[in-house]
């Protein structure tokens, strides 16, 4: 291990004192109201960097707290000046509201949707997913934290009272350019920061603490620890609360995985110590672990902090609270880890390179990049299938599927540690190893919009490390084509207003729209001459909610009229 180093040295020297960590404020209920906006923070002396983030804050978002079994609506609107989407990272909900790159939200346009909280209480998150501009829009700030709560949570001696004893960290490295710009592609990226702040402390009393690690970086692996090795426990991963604690001194989170953490600081009064990344001790090939010798010409990869053990944040004890949590349960929630004799399928995927020798991009899955238009993988409902990844590059990816949550069987066949049986929905894949993954596609089906699956670094995403999937109904006796409409005509669903992309419907003198409904009676039509335009804007409003067949130009798309 090399010699430790307070993180502040060796990355910024034009950095502000320290900072109290900012704890973003929740938001709950039934109803919730997004609004991404641009911003600006002065992190650095010199110039403002330019942000997105949602509602009042400058940075990030507020902590959404969803409760299981209910019902919700959120209304999310576009004030960033470009087209985006907002993805419900973990969530288990049907495709059309996911938020992938098949629900563009156009610029001063607002995306309203709903569904019922089907997920175990954990740590999610929230960040746009437009196709190719992932990266730029999160690097700047668009992201928030989502807790999710139920009973069987509720009814453990655990820490929950949020910024009091339950503190959630959202933990980003990115590389900001001469005039403190993000850069979604730096791999500089040596500007951490803790909850929007760097350089950040946090108060925390004399008792067991719950921290939610989120690792909301582009590219960066951190390998969580507290100073002096201090042990703590591990009770959830990325989609709920492991069978009981698991005891460990560190815990690796890659691009996009969270971590639920226990830490006993009872008697520590007036002492302090450091969360910390343990990076030296990251393999090779991780990104932000030792760096490998770069065969010449090669752009520069080596970011200050890449195989130090740096501080993350600094943990200042002061005294316990009335009614603290003192102790660490024996046990936590029933697991029934899918089995693998009742998987119908097991995919092979392999992550390859463009050139298998560097380290350099684009990866892909199969050899193939993202097509909007090609569904890699149609998935009957309810079929438990294994996913085996083989990473074939130089690089780790962190793997990364919407819709549902994971189980890891092994990693080259050896059997994952206690502090990774929980639910996941990412999995950081080392170069040369084959992870693989069990899971089940239950509750939601469609045949228009697909589900992600994808590489969560961010720029790895963008460049095309991703592929589609549908989950498609049991009985399904065909399988489905991808409906043109999913990013054709959009959103769709839709309040009324929808866009139609011209590029793909080809040089026509005239564009004819009708719109039918599902029993094929004709309900309108419309026509646009001599169009030069790359899109148009059709007003159904007036249609009541519900399935209809727009006939364009001959070609039949699927629309669906909702709020
Ligand atoms: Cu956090 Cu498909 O992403
Ligand atoms: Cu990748």
């Amino acid at each position: 291990m090399r010699g430790l180093f307070i993180a502040l040295l060796c990355i910024n020297s034009r950095a502000f004192a320290q900072q109290a960590l900012p704890i973003p404020d929740t938001l709950s209920g039934n109803n919730f109201n997004l609004r991404m906006h641009k911003d600006s923070v002065q992190w650095f002396q010199g110039k403002i960097t330019q942000t997105l983030s949602f509602n009042e804050y400058k940075y990030l978002g507020p902590t959404l707290i969803l409760y299981k079994g209910d019902e919700v609506n959120i209304s999310v609107k576009n004030e960033i000046g470009d087209t985006t989407t907002v993805h419900w990272h973990g969530l288990h909900v049907p495709a059309i509201w996911n938020g992938g790159p098949h629900s563009p939200i156009l610029d001063g346009d607002t995306w309203k949707p709903n569904f019922t909280v089907l997920d175990n209480a954990s740590t999610y998150w929230y960040h746009p997913h437009f196709d190719k501009k992932t990266a730029l829009q999160a690097i700047k700030g668009a992201a928030g934290l989502i807790i999710v709560r139920d009973k069987e949570e509720a009814a453990l001696a655990l820490p929950r009272t949020y910024g009091v004893d339950d503190i959630p960290l959202v933990v980003q490295c990115k590389q900001l350019d001469a005039d403190n710009q993000a850069m979604p592609r730096g791999m500089q990226d040596s500007t951490l920061m803790v909850n929007g702040a760097i350089n950040a402390y946090v108060n925390l009393p004399a008792q067991v603490i719950r921290f939610r690690l989120l690792n909301a970086s582009g590219e960066r692996s951190f390998n969580f620890g507290f100073s002096q090795n201090k042990s703590f426990y591990v009770i959830g991963n990325d989609g709920g609360l492991l069978k009981k604690p698991a005891a460990t001194t560190r815990v690796r989170l890659s691009p996009g995985e969270r971590a639920e953490v226990l830490i006993d600081l009872s008697g520590m009064n007036t002492q302090s110590l450091y969360l910390m990344s343990y990076a030296s001790e990251l393999n090779v090939g991780v990104q932000g672990g030792p760096t490998m010798p770069m065969p010449p010409g090669s752009p520069p990869m080596d970011s200050p902090l890449n195989g130090i053990d740096f501080n993350i944040l600094k943990i200042q004890v002061v005294e316990q609270n009335a009614n603290a949590i003192t102790s660490i349960p024996n046990s936590l929630v029933t697991l029934l880890p899918y089995e693998e004799k009742n998987a119908s399928i097991t995919r092979l995927i392999n992550i390859t390179a463009k050139d298998s020798l560097t380290m350099d991009g684009p990866f892909y899955f199969n050899d193939s990049t993202f097509d909007m238009m090609r569904i890699d993988y149609t998935i009957p409902l309810n079929s438990t299938e294994i996913w085996s990844i083989t990473n074939k590059s130089m690089v780790a990816h962190p793997f990364h599927t919407h819709d549902v949550q994971f189980y890891i069987l092994d990693r080259d066949g050896n059997p994952t540690p206690e502090r990774e049986r929980g639910r996941k929905d990412v999995v950081l894949v080392e170069p040369n190893e084959t992870v693989r993954i069990i899971m089940k596609f239950e509750d939601h089906a469609d045949t228009i919009v697909p589900y992600m699956y994808h590489c969560h670094v961010l720029m790895h995403e963008d460049d095309g490390m991703m592929g589609q999937f549908m989950v498609v109904p049991a009985s399904s006796s065909s399988i489905p084509r991808l409906e043109k409409s999913a990013y054709l005509l959009y959103p769709n669903p839709s309040n009324g207003k929808a866009h139609l992309d011209l590029n793909d419907i080809g040089n026509k003198p005239e564009i004819i729209v009708d719109v039918y409904d599902s029993k094929g009676l004709h309900l309108m039509s419309m026509t646009e001459e001599n169009s030069n335009k790359q899109s148009l804007d059709l007003d159904l409003s007036s249609l009541a909610n519900g399935l209809y067949f727009l006939h364009i130009n001959k070609q039949t798309y699927k629309y669906i009229k909702g709020n």
